[in-house]
């Protein structure tokens, strides 16, 4: 590998020449303290740090940032910390979706516009991932991902608590009147209690596993625990890692293959994976470039061949993020998986070795944890893709988290036309609804939500809760939590906003769904359809200025990964370095 020279250094273009523009930022990087032995002769590395004040998953980050900037130094690196939109999960409304392209824009361009030859990513929380590789991947110089690590397990009287998931499950034993405001509250602070993403297999973990499959952080960094000391160890090592990787000009484009995204897939479908995995993956593959494009189908394909072998919450029943680490972590689990031949070893990673090289010696320590292949936690895979004439561009359902009788269901539906009728009727005893019914939520979707917010776990009806029912069939546009669970079809595509099918469905409409044969089907004509389509209007629009105004315009439909149709490659030509 031929090594670059100072002189090759997109930085050195700021710093090096003797002009008038050079003297501007020398003068202006001396303003802030810094001297020429900071920056001559060396890499300068962009830390694109997620950190807010309210961003409750990266707390950890104002200190990790910091033992980056320590590894770029040893490493003979110019660190540089630039702060992004940190997407809060928990606080951000109507939901961190409609800004995931936003961080993606963002991370891209501060990469571009300034004086920077590789960049560590810190991310973690949902969407922070997704929004800093897209943007990432798009730039083009070398990159690392550092993820943010889950917290701790929650802890409440000796119960084991899961984010999320436990909120769910205790919050329908309070709806059902088995839990007291007290006992409430005590899980309340019970529940998160370090910095760090959520510990369930949610869409954090899920997607900073992914990131690893991909090769694009450091062998195992994925499952350390936010706040256990390895993880700052991780943290020095990204930065003295970026500085090689500049000099050896390891570009994503030079990480990724198709090969890598296939490994993703599959280490996704062994985590038990979040179902928003698939809309994130479809547009990182997409800004990939190259041949790294993957489908639906693609996902309904590996599901079909790669267990859950991972036994964490929510398919799994009993352990959490801590225990994965402590049973082996990302590199057990795909040592499993690569020792089962389905892996590709020669994948190249940021570390600089292949994915075979990086998986030597791995092991796994507790067998409960990171399953044999021989004995998954569910024989295929985490996510199943459906099509037919409520979905002819497909949706998605995770039959790992359904209750195994509504896998093969027909009955009625009850339709809500938007969250708010859901809200209002959801508590009414006197809801005309029996477990067989079909609840559908439109207008939910990417355009309709707006951002297809995490509303397709749509509440099992109070009425039912009380009579002890706990999972039903549930249709729509949305997406869902990745630390929710139940018989929940997602991401229906075309959505009911556009004028999808799923606009069409009526209350009392016999709608089936069956898992085994891929299909979703409402039992209405093609006729019958059509009239109901020439009587259908669009709903208002939800924007009339603003990003969201932008985000309307060029939003991809889910089983397009919702990027922004003019970021994905092959919108237009590359865009050139700025002029200085
Ligand atoms: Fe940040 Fe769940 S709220 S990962
Ligand atoms: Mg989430």
């Amino acid at each position: 590998m031929t090594r670059k020279t100072y002189d090759q250094l997109r930085s050195a273009r700021w710093f090096a020449p003797d002009d008038l523009r050079s003297f501007g930022h020398r003068s202006r990087a001396l303003q802030i303290g810094y001297d020429h032995a900071d920056w001559q002769g060396k890499p300068v590395i962009a830390i694109l740090n997620t950190w807010s004040d309210i961003s409750t998953c990266h707390s950890h980050f104002k200190q990790r940032v910091e033992e980056v900037k320590r590894g770029v130094l040893q490493a003979g690196g110019f660190p540089i910390e630039l702060p992004a939109i940190s997407l809060s999960e928990s606080f951000v409304k109507p939901t961190t979706m409609l800004y995931r392209n936003l961080l993606a824009i963002e991370a891209e361009e501060l990469l571009r516009s300034h004086p920077m030859d590789g960049a560590v990513l810190m991310g973690g929380c949902d969407k922070t991932t997704p929004g800093l590789l897209m943007g990432a991947l798009s730039m083009g110089i070398p990159c690392i991902y550092l993820p943010a690590g889950p917290m701790l397990r929650g802890n409440w009287k000796g119960n084991v608590l899961g984010s999320g998931s436990d909120s769910w499950k205790y919050w329908d034993e309070r709806r059902a009147g088995k839990i007291t405001e007290t006992q409430w509250m005590e899980i309340e602070g019970s529940i998160a209690r370090s910095a760090g993403t959520c510990m369930t297999m949610g869409t954090a973990a899920t997607m900073m596993g992914i990131t690893e499959a991909l090769g694009l952080t450091l062998p195992g960094a994925s499952s350390i625990p936010a706040v256990d000391a390895n993880h700052q160890r991780m943290a020095t090592q990204c930065g003295r890692r970026i500085v090689e990787m500049v000099w050896d000009d390891l570009t994503p484009s030079r990480v990724l293959t198709r090969r890598n995204f296939e490994n993703a897939i599959t280490v996704a479908m062994a985590e038990g994976c979040s179902t928003n995995a698939i809309i994130h993956l479809v547009a990182m593959s997409r800004r990939a470039g190259g041949d790294c494009a993957v489908s639906l189908d693609d996902f309904d394909a590996f599901s079909r061949k790669v267990p859950v072998i991972a036994n964490i919450r929510p398919s799994g029943d009993t352990y959490l993020m801590e225990d994965f680490y402590y049973a082996g972590g990302m590199r057990g689990l795909m040592k499993t998986l690569a020792d089962g031949g389905l892996l590709h070893l020669d994948t190249m990673t940021v570390s600089g070795q292949t994915l075979g090289q990086t998986l030597e010696g791995a092991e796994v320590y507790n067998a409960d944890v990171i399953r044999p292949l021989s004995n998954p936690i569910y024989q295929e895979g985490a996510l199943a893709v459906l099509r037919g004439n409520l979905a002819p561009d497909g949706c998605v359902i995770k039959p790992s988290a359904v209750a195994p009788h509504l896998l093969q269901h027909s009955g009625p539906a009850l339709v809500f036309d938007d969250y708010p009728a859901l809200k209002a009727a959801i508590d009414d005893p006197d809801l005309d609804v029996t477990p067989d019914h079909v609840l559908i939520l439109r207008n939910a979707g990417p355009q309709g939500g707006p951002g297809m917010p995490e509303w397709g776990m749509v509440p099992i009806p109070t009425k039912l809760v009380k009579q002890g029912v706990r999972d039903m069939l549930r249709i729509s546009d949305a997406r869902m939590s990745g630390t929710s669970y139940g018989a929940c079809v997602l991401h229906v595509s075309p959505e009911s906003y556009v004028g999808g099918p799923l606009a069409l469905v009526r209350t009392g409409d016999i709608v089936t769904v069956d898992v085994p044969a891929r299909t979703i089907h409402m039992d209405v004509s093609d006729a019958e359809l059509a009239r109901r389509k020439a009587a259908w209007t669009p709903p208002p629009r939800r924007f009339e200025r603003g990003y969201g105004y932008m985000f309307s315009q060029h939003i991809l439909q889910a089983h397009e990964g919702c990027d922004f149709d003019y970021l994905e490659t092959g919108f237009g030509p590359a865009i050139g370095e700025p002029a200085i």
